[in-house]
């Protein structure tokens, strides 16, 4: 991982927010690679699942065809969004605070292990990453019980890692920044929006929040993308855009950020059909990730246990991934699927449900009166041809934009063996992208600086350009310019030698299998799109 974040900073994928003044944890800026990468990203996502979806054929493994279409939504919305969605009351992490430190931690994320010397047993536990854990819990261990290097032998350090929130309330607990024993607080919900303020005049009346999902602009738009455009269920409205959590504890990169962009799909359906749609949307989606590129070793799909499932949610599943940052055999979500049933659509026209009861009833306040008011508007919908009316229900794939760059940079990040320019094996590091998401497509070197072969050069790449993202490089060897590509992720090396002056070939080199063969120059634009589309 460290490999990783240290060729992001250098190559200009990513870097760390406001970094001259120190940074901000949580937010991350994409640098002239990144945006190619995480845009590129968006709009395979935008194609396949709305702009180049065909509602006159029904796909293969779907119940039936249907209707996809887009929503531009605001970050600001009306406070009573979030209290009807559920998001105010219950959109919350538990955290800790340490009395010593005065350091706060997500309760759920702190790890350590059980620390034994002599008769006494102890839980160190440490903000260390996983290659690192071990031994800091060793570390912090002897310390506590002033032991010395040579007596390390003499305490033990329990296999298991396990976080805080597993632990039984008489645990003798070693903080992660303190140096005695039980100086964290119990643990207390800290609601994950950012609170912010409406206009000039700032009363608790105005504040409102940050979005904490894009969803809500979507399920408060329902009617008006009805009652604007002919879909009819079963149908599903798209949205990419940025979301703000105020994370406790932001870390992994840009895994668990405070603002960060997601893409999300909230596909209405009617009851009797949602299971069937809820299966087909959980293939559709693992398929697509395998599509471009991630292993399908390194994914699983991991349906939620009862206890675990969101307040909203009947059924849900998360495509996970085996981030190179999680111990092994462990997976990270990049996306979740959930059946929200009619949950959202009925607490915006009703009021906000009370998710533990079944049927779900509108919240009441201690004087019986719904808790939060709905819209009051009708967000049913009526079918003509079955004639019916329902509220449909909602089948929800919501994807990470930026956890999903991370996965395919970690996926395509490589360490392999390949000749230099005098035919003597290097290790080199080369970026697999799959071509579709690569930040450049091809880059054109003229072979050496002279003989006129950088005019040609120039040309091809004007007129490349017209078609993709392309880069020219005439510094240094041409091994070497290689080398920066192949880090770059670029699947296409073009070089214009002395053959290229004589008939007009230049030599196209591939990336992966490092396989190079003349092309004509006229030939090039489609040889490339050709490539690009076949993988
Ligand atoms: N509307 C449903 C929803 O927002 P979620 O599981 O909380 O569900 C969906 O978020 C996806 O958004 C996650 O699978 C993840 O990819 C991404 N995501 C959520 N929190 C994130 C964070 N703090 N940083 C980066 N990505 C995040």
């Amino acid at each position: 991982m460290e490999k990783i974040v240290s060729l992001c900073k250098r190559r200009g994928f990513l870097f760390q927010s406001s970094e001259i003044y120190g940074g901000v944890q949580g937010c991350w800026d994409y640098g002239p690679l990144g945006v190619e990468l995480k845009r590129n990203l968006k709009e395979a996502w935008w194609q396949d699942m709305i702009a180049g979806h065909n509602e006159l054929l029904k796909p293969d493994t779907a119940p039936s065809n249907f209707e996809m279409v887009g929503l531009d939504c605001t970050i600001i919305m009306h406070p009573q969004v979030w209290k009807c969605s559920g998001h105010y009351d219950l959109f919350h992490d538990h955290m800790v605070d340490c009395k010593e430190s005065k350091k706060r931690y997500r309760f759920d994320q702190v790890r350590g292990r059980w620390v034994e010397y002599q008769d006494r047993k102890i839980f160190v536990s440490t903000l260390a990453d996983v290659e690192t854990e071990f031994d800091d819990v060793r570390r912090r261990g002897m310390k506590f019980f002033r032991l010395r290097n040579k007596d390390a032998d003499k305490i033990t350090v329990g296999e298991e890692s396990i976080t805080l929130d597993k632990l039984d309330s008489t645990s003798e607990v070693l903080a992660p920044d303190a140096k005695n024993l039980d100086t964290l607080t119990e643990p207390r919900e800290f609601n994950l929006m950012f609170k912010t303020t409406l206009g000039a005049l700032g009363g608790e009346d105005d504040a409102t929040f940050l979005r904490p999902e894009t969803a809500q602009g979507i399920f408060v738009n329902f009617k008006n993308v009805l009652d604007s455009s002919r879909v009819r269920v079963p149908f599903g409205i798209g949205q990419i855009g940025k979301s703000f959590r105020n994370e406790i504890t932001p870390r992994n990169f840009t895994f668990r950020s405070r603002e960060f962009e997601q893409m999300e799909i909230e596909f209405f359906c009617h009851p009797d059909q949602s299971q069937e749609w809820y299966r087909y949307w959980r293939d559709r989606r693992l398929n697509w990730y395998v599509a471009l590129g991630l292993s399908s070793d390194s994914l699983i799909m991991r349906e939620h246990d009862p206890e675990e499932l969101a307040h909203y949610s009947v059924g849900t599943a998360d495509i996970e991934y085996a981030f190179p940052f999680l111990p092994e055999g462990e997976y990270g979500e990049l996306e979740g699927i959930a059946h929200r049933g009619d949950f959202d659509l009925r607490s915006h026209m009703e009021g906000k449900l009370d998710p533990s009861t079944s049927p779900m009833t509108v919240e009441l306040n201690e004087h019986g009166k719904p808790k939060y008011r709905g819209s009051g508007k009708d967000l049913s919908y009526r079918d003509e041809i079955l004639g019916e009316k329902f509220v449909p229900h909602v089948i929800e794939p919501s994807a990470g934009a930026d956890r999903g760059v991370l996965a395919f940079l970690c996926e395509a990040f490589t360490e392999d063996e390949a000749p230099d320019e005098k035919g003597k094996m290097q290790t080199r590091t080369v970026m697999r992208l799959h071509p579709r998401i690569a930040p450049i497509k091809a880059a054109v070197f003229p072979l050496v600086k002279k003989d006129g072969m950088p005019e040609v050069a120039r040309e091809i790449y004007g007129n490349l350009k017209q078609h993709m993202t392309v880069f020219y490089d005439e510094k240094g060897a041409v091994g070497r310019r290689y080398r920066r590509q192949d880090e770059a992720g670029t699947p296409f090396c073009i070089t214009v030698d002395t053959e290229t002056l004589e008939n007009q070939t230049v030599t196209l080199r591939d990336r992966d299998s490092l396989e190079q063969s003349r092309i004509h120059i006229n030939d090039l634009a489609t040889e490339l799109q050709t490539r690009i589309d076949a993988v």
